[in-house]
């Protein structure tokens, strides 16, 4: 059985059905080809999967297609601006060479921008914290700390010109 959902994904009015116990995750993959979120472990366990969802991050291998029903989503693919430049988050990774395997990246670049909405300034305690659930099976955190504290720095910054 089917069952009718609406929502927002990245900025994008989106009516859909879908079975009932299809993953949030298969979702934005498969019926939306939205393939920058990935799967990971598909057990909650390592933050490939993390979107946001009414801007707060969400493993999506752990939520229902139709939990998404009247939420508002964001992926790795609607961070980009209108001319397709990189987000204040994404230039900063890649300065600092944070993007590592590319696997993780999504999650972490989405996990921290999560963070930095809600606090511009985070201590290197507190994005250690907050990314506590992105697991990096290879290179470690160090690069994507120091990617994220840069990237509320730009991130001020921006926000200063906008004033
Ligand atoms: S794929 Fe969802 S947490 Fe690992
Ligand atoms: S798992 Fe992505 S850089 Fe380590």
């Amino acid at each position: 059985m089917k069952i009718p959902i609406q929502f927002v994904i990245n900025g994008e009015k989106i009516e859909l059905s879908v079975p009932a116990n299809m993953t949030l995750l298969d979702m934005i993959r498969q019926e939306l080809n939205l393939t920058g979120t990935k799967k990971g472990c598909d057990e909650g366990d390592c933050g490939a999967c993390t979107v946001l969802m009414d801007g707060k991050p969400v493993n999506s291998c752990m939520v229902l297609a139709v939990d998404a029903n009247g939420k508002e989503i964001l992926t790795i693919e609607g961070l980009k601006g209108n001319n397709g430049d990189l987000h204040p988050i994404q230039q900063a990774f890649v300065e600092v060479g944070a993007i590592q395997c590319g696997f993780c990246t999504p999650g972490m670049v989405l996990t921290a921008k999560a963070l930095l909405d809600q606090n511009p300034t985070p201590t290197e305690v507190e994005v250690r914290e907050a990314i506590s659930g992105n697991l990096c099976r290879c290179t470690g955190y160090k690069k994507i700390v120091e990617a994220i504290i840069k990237a509320g720095e730009y991130l001020k910054v921006k926000g200063a010109e906008n004033e």
